[in-house]
């Protein structure tokens, strides 16, 4: 019996740069951390989901692990829009803004040490079309910046209503208002990322000094109407 190679391809060896990349555009370091995050993420969310299924869990600790699997799940999501890249055609979906307001309060509520108030007193469904996680990531840097600006003890209030073929979500805080609270761990990017991500649904970012000094902080968003976004909030 021979002893040559078995199964070896011709072009085989070692790979190399070139031809690992050649048939990929290359991706950017954004793409790379994304892609290199699911599998981290995967095991956040299956470890979550074993626990539960853990039927001895006490009660509130089942609450924990159900609100540390949908943050997960959240996670997951941002990181597929990261890994699409920049400028990527993602598909529009109506996404029901009520329940996406309210989650991302929740959501707030867990970290942050002020106090927010939710006002949504018209409860009639209302949609908006929007791609991928771009409203709720949008209005989460509105929400960080509020409670980041009211401090611990403070409050913030979020005021959600319906005007004409408009969204209208209000963000108020009582902190020393617009560009003078204290400095964070800021990266100064937020409101810059809102408002392009605003921009991809058709809505806008509106900055108020109120009277009181209190700062305010409006996204305005179309509503769909008829199977298509009304118009746009301009
Ligand atoms: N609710 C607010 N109250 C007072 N100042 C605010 C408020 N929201 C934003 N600002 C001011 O606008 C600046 C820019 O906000 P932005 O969210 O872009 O950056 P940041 O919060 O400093 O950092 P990052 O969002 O990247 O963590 C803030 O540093 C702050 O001076
Ligand atoms: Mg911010």
């Amino acid at each position: 019996m021979g002893s040559g190679t078995i199964g070896q391809e011709a072009n085989s060896g070692p790979p190399t740069r070139g031809n690992l990349t050649d048939a990929h555009p290359r991706a950017g370091t954004v793409q790379q951390a994304a892609h290199d995050l699911r599998q981290p993420v995967a095991a956040v969310l299956a470890l979550a989901s074993a626990a539960l299924a853990d039927e001895l869990a006490p009660e509130r600790v089942r609450r924990q692990l159900e609100q540390i699997v949908t943050e997960a799940h959240w996670i997951s999501q941002v990181i597929h829009d990261m890994l699409d890249g920049p400028g990527a055609l993602v598909d529009d979906v109506a996404v029901d803004i009520l329940t996406l307001v309210r989650d991302t309060v929740r959501s707030e509520r867990l970290t942050c040490a002020a106090q927010i108030v939710l006002q949504q007193k018209d409860q009639t469904p209302r949609y908006i079309m929007a791609p991928g996680t771009r409203i709720r990531r949008a209005l989460a840097n509105v929400l960080v910046n509020a409670t980041r600006a009211a401090g611990p003890g403070g409050q913030v209030k979020l005021t959600e209503r319906a005007d004409g073929n408009t969204e209208v979500i209000e963000v108020v805080d009582d902190g020393p208002g617009f560009g003078s609270m204290a400095v964070g761990n800021g990266t100064g990017i937020g409101l810059q990322i809102t408002v392009q991500l605003l921009a991809e649904c058709g809505g806008r970012l509106q900055i108020e000094r109120l009277r009181s000094g209190q700062t305010l902080v409006r996204l305005l968003l179309p509503i769909l109407a008829h199977g298509r976004a009304a118009g746009g909030a301009r």
